[in-house]
Formats: C-alpha cells, structure tokens, sequence
C-alpha cells in the first residue's frame, strides 16, 4: 500500500499544541501520521502517544512508519467520538494534548480506491471506515430529491442542488436496476444538470460541491464532530484535560470550523447569564483559554508548495 499525505501548518500546529517530554498526547486523526511523528519527536522517551483513526489504512502505516520510536505509542482503528472511552479502556484520566486534522488525507483521495474523487473512476463508495454501512452509492441510488438536494446545499453549498438532486432522480428512474454506480456516471450527470456544467473553461470540476458533500454525509462528519466537541465541553469542564492542557483543531469547510469556533468560545466563556444581569447566577466558570482568537491560516508558501491547504483553519484552546 502506497499512503502519501503531506501534514498542513505543521509550525504552527507544533507551537499551539507544544507537545513537552513525558506528556501523553492524543491524535484523533492519524491519517499519513506526520503530525503524530512530529509529536512523538517532542514528547521524548517518557511520552505516551494515543493515535486514532477509522480508516484501517491510516492505522497500518502508522505502524509501519512509527515502529522505531521509543516512546510509547497506542493505535486504534475507531472514530475519534470513542476517546473517552479509550482513555478510561487505558486508565488515563486526563492527556496533556489532543489534535484533530479534519477532512480527507491524500491517501484517501489519490490512492484508497474509494471513490472520494471525480478524477479517477472508482466505484461510489467514499467511506473512510469501510466498515460502517452507508456507502455514497447507496445514498445517491435511494435518498428522495428533496434530500439529496438538501445534502448538497447544507453540505456542499451548491447552487444547483435541487437541479442536480433531480436529475438523479431522474436517471434512477430511467436506468438500469443498479443506478449510478460510479464516479464517472455521478461527474458526467452533475456537468449535464448545471447550466454551462460542460464549459472547457470551469474554473473547478462542477462536480466539486457534490462530492464534498455525499462524503460528509457518508461519513458524518458534521455531528461526529459535533458529538466530540460537545462531550470535550461536558467532561465535567474539561476535565479529559491536565491543566495546560491543549486543543487544536485544524478545520477545511466553514461549517466544520463554525462548529469549533462556537464550541471553544463557549469553554472559554460558558456563562449563560444575559448579558443585562449586573452579576453572574448561572455559575459556570471558563475552563479553557483561547489560544488563537482569530484562526490561524497557511502561509503563502505553504499554500503554493501544497495547494490543498488553502482552506485550513487552525484553532486552539489551552486548559486553565
Ligand atoms: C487530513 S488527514 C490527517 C493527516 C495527518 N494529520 C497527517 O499528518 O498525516 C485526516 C484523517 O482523519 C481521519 N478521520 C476523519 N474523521 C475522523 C473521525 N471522526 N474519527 C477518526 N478518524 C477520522 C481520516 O480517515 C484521515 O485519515
């Protein structure tokens, strides 16, 4: 198996998570491990890291490529919503670092196989655990039209979701038994459904948005997150963290980062109390500190040497 991925902002993730000797560190997201080598290099002989991932793949190069660290290292194969429940599985109360890249690793787009992209005709699958049920097949050969389009306007922001979610529909209807069954079938109906959908000069694929959102949707992407972030919040204030203890999400789509933004805000000034009220009743207490009030971007050198991080969004918060 080939995995390539290069790791984005990796500076600027180092110094927000700043990873110190004998600490335990979790990496929710794997993925070609960069991020997680560079950790375990801080982390020293004494370090624990706890790596994540619900691709099978991301886990098998980890082990190939992390085997002659010293410091110990955990793998699991499991979303990244079952850390507290791996955490209490090992006995440890609390970790000193946990780090989310969000989206899709270059592997899983270039090289799994799996249909995440329109460049290459793959079977509709998208699913970053294969062992989850849900493929994108699935979906696009079952969903009514009023939610497909819904998935590719919430999701994908596409204009001509209600268009293209019909034209499926449609071509369900007229087709074989088996449906759309292939990437190229899904790109080829999505340029006929949108208007100037086969002009040579699009500036993106006009299938970009479709994809994008059937593998949110697929994966889930959007509540799992959610789901994590909340129970970060609940774990009695923070308390899956030690004090100094650090956040750092690294988000690709604005509805991803917009989950993030509001739940770090809200650790950081939990207060619910309106804002009239001449003291405080509610009690609650911040629990982190922002560590980034606006978000961190690439650089534009790492932007032209690696185009695919243009959009990232860092965000950190510390445990006070
Ligand atoms: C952008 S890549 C991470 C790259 C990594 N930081 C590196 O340096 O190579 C994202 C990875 O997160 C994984 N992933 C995404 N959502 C996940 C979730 N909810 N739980 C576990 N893994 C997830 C994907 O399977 C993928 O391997």
């Amino acid at each position: 198996m080939t995995f390539t991925h290069t790791p984005v902002m990796m500076a600027e993730v180092l110094h927000c998570l700043a990873p110190r000797p004998g600490g335990i560190y979790v990496d929710g997201t794997l993925g070609g491990a960069g991020h997680a080598r560079a950790v375990l290099e801080r982390i020293g002989n004494d370090g624990l890291l706890i790596g994540i991932d619900q691709d099978p793949d991301a886990i098998e190069n980890t082990r190939k490529i992390l085997g002659d660290h010293r410091a110990e290292v955990r793998l699991f194969q499991d979303n990244f919503t079952a850390l507290p429940r791996i955490l209490s599985e090992l006995g440890i109360p609390a970790v000193d670092g946990i780090l989310l890249d969000l989206g899709l690793s270059f592997h899983q787009i270039r090289e799994s196989g799996r249909g995440f992209s329109f460049q290459r005709n793959e079977a509709l699958d998208m699913r970053m655990d294969p062992t989850r049920k849900t493929t994108a097949g699935e979906i696009v050969n079952r969903e009514s039209a009023a939610e497909l389009a819904r998935i590719f306007k919430e999701y994908g922001e596409e204009r001509w979701a209600r268009r293209i979610a019909e034209r499926i529909v449609r071509t369900r209807r007229a087709g074989s038994a088996a449906g759309i069954e292939t990437t190229d079938q899904l790109a080829e109906l999505v340029r006929d459904a949108i208007p100037g959908g086969r002009r040579p000069d699009n500036r993106i694929h006009p299938a970009t948005r479709v994809f994008m959102a059937l593998r949110i949707r697929v994966n889930r992407e959007l509540e799992r997150l959610q789901f994590f972030m909340d129970r970060i919040a609940a774990e009695a204030d923070g308390a899956i963290f030690r004090t100094g203890g650090r956040l750092c999400v690294l988000a690709f789509h604005s509805l991803e980062d917009r989950i993030v933004k509001q739940q770090l805000k809200s650790m950081a000034s939990p207060c619910t109390c309106p804002p009239g009220f001449p003291q405080c009743v509610c009690g609650r207490r911040p629990f982190m500190r922002l560590i980034t009030r606006k978000p961190l971007r690439p650089g534009e050198a790492e932007i032209a040497a690696n185009p695919m991080a243009r959009s990232t969004r860092l965000r950190a918060a510390e445990k006070i």
